[in-house]
C-alpha cells in the first residue's frame, strides 16, 4: 500500500478524497488508490440523434484502472477491509469484480480468491484476475450458485476472509460517486439514468448517490432510474429467479439478484423502470457505440443504449429529455465478441496496386 500521488493522481482526483464527506471514511482508513474515478461524459450527438434521444451522454466506466465501475466499490471496500486487519478477500464474479478486487487486494498486499463460473468469462477479465496473482477457481456452475458459496466461504472461521461482493455494503458506497460526478459534470441531474443490471448492485448505488447529493444540496432533482437486463436473464423483469440465466452479455448473466429489493425500490421512488433487451438489441447497439461514437464498451454495458433506444422508439421518451446511460466496462474485456461482430482484416500484397484492390479502389 502506498500514500504516494502520482502526477495523474493530481490530475484525476483520487475517488476517496474527492468525496471524502459522503463515503464512510475515518483516520484510520488507508489512502488505497489505482487512479479510480472521474470518468469522462461524453456527449453521443450523433447516436443519440439516431436513436431519438439527442441529449444522450455515456457516463465512461471502462476507463477505470481494471476498465470497470467496479473500482469505485473495490478500493473502498478494500481500504476498510485492510483497516479491519483483514489479510485475505473473496468475491464470486462474472469477471469484472475479480479482476477489480484482484488488482486491488495486490496493490494493498491482501490474498485474493475468487470463484468463477467457468467457461462464461470473457478472456480480458480472466486474465486480468491470473496476472495479480488471484487464485481463481472455476465451478461448474453459474455466478448465483458461486455468490452463494462465498457467502459460505466468508464465514468459516479457520479461514478469515471478506467478502468483497456487491452485498459488501462498502462497494455500494463507493460506487455511488459516480452519480455524484455525472451531477457535477453535468451542472445538474440528469431526467433519466439509464444502466445495466445484473446482480443489481450498481442501480441501487446510483440511486442512493442521486438522492444523498439531492439531499446535500448539490443538484435540485433526482432522475428516473431506468435498468435494463438482458432478455435471457431478466428476473427483476419477470418478477421471479431465473434458474439457468443465458445471454450473450456475460456481466450481466445473473439469475438471482443480491441487491433485488434495493432495486425495485430505486426502480418504484424514482418513477423508474427495468425493461429486458434482447442479445440482438444489445450487440446493435455494443456495434454503434463504437462505430458511431468511437466508444467501445463491452456487450453488458451496451443494454443501458439499447433500453433507451427501445423506450425511445415505443414513444416512452421524451425526445428534450437529458439521459445518461452508463458504460459499466471497457470493450477490451471480451476481444472474442468484438471480433465476431466487427467486419474482417483485409488482406493484400505489400504494394500500392494491390491495396488498392483490396480497398476496391481500382
Ligand atoms: N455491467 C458490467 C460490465 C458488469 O460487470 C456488471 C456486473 C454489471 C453491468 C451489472 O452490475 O451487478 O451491480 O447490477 N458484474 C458483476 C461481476 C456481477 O461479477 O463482475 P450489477
Amino acid at each position: 500500500m502506498t500514500d504516494s500521488v502520482t502526477a495523474g493522481a493530481i490530475a484525476r482526483p483520487r475517488l476517496m478524497e474527492r468525496y471524502r464527506r459522503f463515503l464512510p471514511i475515518t483516520e484510520a482508513t488507508p489512502a488505497l488508490t489505482l487512479g479510480e474515478g472521474s470518468t469522462p461524459l461524453v456527449h453521443a450527438g450523433r447516436l443519440g440523434t439516431t436513436i431519438g434521444a439527442p441529449n444522450l451522454y455515456l457516463k465512461v466506466e471502462g476507463q477505470n484502472p481494471t476498465g470497470s465501475f467496479k473500482d469505485r466499490g473495490m478500493v473502498v471496500a478494500v481500504a476498510k477491509a485492510v483497516e479491519a486487519g483483514a489479510r485475505a478477500v473473496v468475491c464470486a464474479s462474472t469477471g469484472n469484480t475479480s479482476a477489480s478486487a484482484a488488482a486491488y487486494g495486490a496493490h494493498a498486499g491482501l490474498e485474493v480468491i475468487v470463484i468463477l463460473p467457468k467457461g462464461h468469462i470473457a478472456l480480458g477479465k480472466l486474465v486480468a484476475a491470473l496476472i495479480a496473482g488471484a487464485r481463481v477457481v472455476a465451478i461448474d456452475g453459474n455466478f448465483d450458485q458461486a455468490l452463494h458459496i462465498v457467502r459460505g466461504l466468508a464465514e468459516q472461521d479457520d479461514h478469515p476472509v471478506t467478502l468483497v461482493n456487491s452485498v459488501n455494503p462498502f462497494r455500494l458506497e463507493g460506487q455511488k460517486t459516480a452519480a455524484f460526478e455525472i451531477c457535477d459534470d453535468l451542472g445538474r441531474a440528469p431526467d433519466v439514468l439509464a444502466i445495466p443490471v445484473g446482480n443489481a448492485g450498481n442501480i441501487s448505488a446510483y440511486w442512493a448517490g442521486f438522492r444523498e447529493y439531492a439531499d446535500a444540496g448539490h443538484a435540485t432533482s433526482t432522475p428516473a432510474m431506468w435498468g435494463f437486463q438482458a432478455a435471457g436473464a431478466a428476473p427483476l423483469v419477470l418478477g421471479r429467479r431465473v434458474e439457468r440465466p443465458e445471454t450473450i452479455a456475460t456481466a450481466i448473466r445473473i439469475g438471482d439478484p443480491a441487491s433485488w429489493d434495493k432495486a425495485v425500490a430505486a426502480r418504484d421512488e424514482s418513477g423508474g423502470r427495468i425493461e429486458a433487451v434482447t442479445d440482438d438489441e444489445i450487440l446493435a447497439a455494443y456495434r454503434d457505440l463504437a462505430q458511431i461514437e468511437g466508444v467501445f464498451c463491452e456487450p453488458a454495458s451496451a443494454a443501458s443504449v439499447a433500453g433507451i433506444r427501445k423506450m425511445a422508439g415505443a414513444g416512452r421518451l421524451d425526445p428534450d429529455a437529458t439521459v445518461v446511460a452508463v458504460l459499466t466496462g471497457h470493450g477490451l474485456k471480451d476481444p472474442g465478441t468484438a471480433e465476431r461482430q466487427a467486419s474482417g482484416v483485409l488482406e493484400a500484397g505489400p504494394t500500392l496496386g494491390a491495396v488498392a484492390v483490396a480497398l476496391g479502389w481500382s
